[in-house]
């Protein structure tokens, strides 16, 4: 994977995504409430990211008639950049309380980070299903929720969820999810801070890229590859980035005049 260049370009699509984010944000207060929310950006020191511990739920669904019993490798936590001295291997219970729950979707992963720290600049958490007899790797997509609340206020929570389905990349062509490439999910975090809402510390969650994996969309190629042994699983990547150059400060502000 190409982390230099993810990393070379992270101000940039942080940047485009806040403005996008902003503007989106702007134009919904005007709207409905009549009055602007003032967003200001503002670079992060130690003290101002220690104080933004929030809860973070994840769960994830492979849309499939597979089990938990499919699932191999989750209990690792990789965290900071490649070739440098941060770059470390956990095991992931030191991240997030995690298991796996068969649904009649298909098996969910969970993960829960309690009081997670912002500390670190971003993390990837890997898992495969594998072959079993009888009962190929096989997907026809992914469902996901992640939420955010801040411990000392519950009453808010910030959310993203989606399904990355299949045919949902390529002309509604449905696919199957199979093969050596792993499906990425990209994750970006901001933190923000609402002076509205009693100084409420809040980390926005935005799913920034989905990277499709090996897949097929004819029914012969899927024959071929559920004879090969070699394509025998679902590699699923969950990357976050912890965008903590930054913190939003959110207030409000009349639209009727200036300087009110
Ligand atoms: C996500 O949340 C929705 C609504 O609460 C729920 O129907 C769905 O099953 C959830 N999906 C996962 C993967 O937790
Ligand atoms: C999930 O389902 C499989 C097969 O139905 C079962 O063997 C396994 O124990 C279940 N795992 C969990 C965690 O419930
Ligand atoms: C895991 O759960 C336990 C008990 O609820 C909690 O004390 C602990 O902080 C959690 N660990 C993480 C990393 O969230
Ligand atoms: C693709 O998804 C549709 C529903 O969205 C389902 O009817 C179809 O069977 C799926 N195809 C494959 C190959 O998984
Ligand atoms: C995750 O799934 C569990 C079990 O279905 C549910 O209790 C929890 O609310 C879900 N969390 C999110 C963030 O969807
Ligand atoms: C799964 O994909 C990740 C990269 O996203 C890679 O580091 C890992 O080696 C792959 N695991 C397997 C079993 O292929």
């Amino acid at each position: 994977m190409k982390r230099k260049t993810e990393l070379g370009g992270t101000f940039s699509i942080a940047s485009w995504i806040l403005f996008i984010g902003l503007f989106a944000a702007l134009l919904y207060h005007i709207i409905a409430k009549r009055a602007i929310e003032m967003h200001n950006v503002r670079a992060t020191n130690a003290p101002d990211l220690a104080a933004f511990i929030n809860d973070l739920e994840f769960n994830i669904t492979t849309i499939s008639s597979m089990s938990c019993l499919h699932l191999r490798g989750l209990g690792t936590v990789v965290t900071g950049n490649p070739g440098l001295i941060d770059y470390r291997f956990a095991p992931l219970s030191t991240f997030a309380n995690y298991s796996c729950i068969n649904t009649t979707k298909g098996p969910t992963i969970m993960l829960k980070c309690s009081r997670c720290p912002l500390s670190r600049d971003n993390a990837y958490i890997s898992w495969q299903f594998v072959d079993l007899p009888n009962s190929p790797a096989a997907a026809a997509g992914f469902q996901f929720n992640l939420t955010a609340t801040d411990p000392k206020n519950k009453k808010h929570v910030s959310l993203v969820s989606g399904t990355l389905r299949n045919g949902s990349n390529f002309d509604d062509k449905p696919v199957t999810f199979r093969g050596l490439t792993p499906n990425i999910l990209k994750f970006n975090f901001f933190p923000r801070l609402y002076h509205n809402l009693n100084d409420l510390k809040l980390i926005q969650p935005l799913l920034h890229e989905f990277l499709p994996g090996s897949s097929f969309d004819e029914i012969s190629q899927l024959q071929a590859s559920l004879e090969s042994p070699n394509d025998g699983l679902i590699n699923t990547t969950l990357y976050i980035n912890f965008l903590s150059s930054y913190i939003v400060e959110i207030k409000d502000q009349n639209v009727m005049g200036p300087g009110e």
